[in-house]
């Protein structure tokens, strides 16, 4: 589902000189024993899930479906970039589905917000609203806004049916809203934290209400966990691509750019460098992960790539069978000069402008690249991947000797705002 080429390199990765250290942060990852080892709840979450709560997803998505004509998923960070990666990697961009999903809760610029009450004036519309701690700022603010829009429209009663919320099983200022109002409620477990809780019901909810067998994806967290929790550094994909990670910083490449070539995948590059950028950017430390998609891209960003300053190296996600493909059309009238491409799959020639990409940044760049093969577009591969991705970053980030588990960086901006917007 997800393979890992080492060709591309610029160097012969030799694994066995770091088998002893991947044992032990094995060890440390499988018990449990690690740095902020109360956040390594998805570890075995993909066996351990709740399948009561599982089943209720599902018959509230398949609701979501009927009520409306637009679901709002409102969260920002861990609680939304999950979702809409999954959604925009399975089902591809302008998909044919009766169920718009509208990402709010992760802005506080008014032009957006009211751009969106604008928009979903008069449709019918259902609401997610996806919050650990609910007093997330944007989500909050947004919140209260699409709530009342809804009350309005639809009264408090049905408003109520209309209104989901995730969020802590206890604590945060959700739960007694949930109380206190009824609304239907799901639990984002206390041991997994925002940037790996697409596999819970943060991520569940949306993703099932777009439509998404989520039971494939679950099946493809449960092949992965099989694949990935080998202890032998050559015989897993993921610690081999968390230590090249670091084999590739300690050569001075601080900057990690995600490649893709199909647009429908640009979030998971940005739910990638939440997972990455967060989990590793504190002390000092950490990649610097950035994305690109390619070829559009390569118009703007590949000048700096192929002839810049040698800080970077590039990993390409690369899916081998596309959503869609077409023949490119003959046409006698030859004036455009493409008919050298009659006849040829567009997806053939996307291929052909990454290979020849990849040889021109690694050959005459001299820029490491790391190819992530991705065999398809499918629930069952997007949950396989994601669980890739969570044990190399636990990988890298354990050789880096952090916590990948907290983010207390990110309180900074928050006491500087909450003292300019006056708040106690
Ligand atoms: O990864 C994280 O922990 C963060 O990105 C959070 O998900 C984000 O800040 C939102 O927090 P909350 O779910 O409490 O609103």
């Amino acid at each position: 589902m997800i393979k890992l080429n080492t060709d591309h390199l610029l160097f012969e990765p030799d694994f066995n000189q770091y088998q002893d250290e991947v044992s032990r942060i094995h060890r440390m990852i499988i018990d449990k024993t690690g740095k902020g080892n109360d956040f390594l709840g998805w570890v075995d979450w993909p066996f351990a899930y709740d399948k009561e709560e599982f089943d209720r997803i599902k018959v509230a998505a398949q609701r979501i479906r009927e009520q409306a004509d637009i679901l709002l998923v409102c969260g920002i960070g861990g609680s939304y970039l999950g979702a809409k990666a999954a959604i925009d990697f399975i089902k591809g961009n302008y998909a044919q589905d009766d169920l718009e999903i509208i990402y709010v809760g992760n802005t506080f610029s008014s032009t957006e917000i009211v751009r969106v009450l604008k928009y979903i004036e008069g449709k019918d519309v259902a609401l997610n609203v996806i919050s650990k701690s609910g007093s997330t700022t944007e989500t909050a603010l947004a919140f209260r806004i699409f709530r009342q829009h809804i009350e309005k429209q639809y009264g408090k009663g049905e408003a109520t049916n209309r209104i989901y919320v995730t969020t802590d099983k206890e604590r945060g200022l959700l739960r007694p809203l949930v109380n206190k109002v009824g609304y239907e409620s799901f639990i984002i477990p206390d041991d997994i934290g925002g940037r790996f809780s697409v596999i819970t019901a943060v991520g569940l909810l949306p993703i099932a209400a777009a439509g998404i067998d989520i039971d494939a994806m679950m099946n493809g967290l449960q092949d992965a966990y099989k694949a990935f929790t080998v202890e032998n550094v050559n015989h897993n994909d993921a610690y081999k691509y968390g230590v090249l990670r670091r084999v590739l910083q300690e050569k001075g490449l601080d900057v990690e750019m995600f490649v893709t070539y199909e647009p429908h995948l640009s979030f998971v590059a940005e739910w990638l460098k939440q997972l990455d950028g967060e989990s590793e950017g504190k002390e000092g430390k950490g990649i610097l992960p950035h994305s690109v998609t390619n070829s559009t891209d390569l118009h703007s960003m590949g000048q700096y790539v192929q002839e810049g300053k040698k800080i970077l190296f590039e990993t390409i996600l690369t899916v081998h069978e596309p959503l869609e493909d077409m023949e490119f059309p003959s046409d006698n009238d030859d004036t455009d000069q493409m008919e050298y491409l009659a006849s040829k799959s567009l997806h053939w020639v996307n291929q052909q402008a990454m290979l020849g990409t990849l040889e021109a940044h690694t050959v005459e760049g001299q820029v490491p690249n790391i190819v992530l093969e991705i065999k398809d577009n499918s629930a069952y591969t997007f949950g396989y991947m994601v669980f890739f991705f969570f044990m190399a970053l636990a990988m890298s980030a354990y050789k880096l000797d952090i916590n990948p588990f907290d983010q207390p960086g990110v309180e900074v901006y928050k006491r500087n705002m909450f003292k300019l917007l006056g708040k106690e």
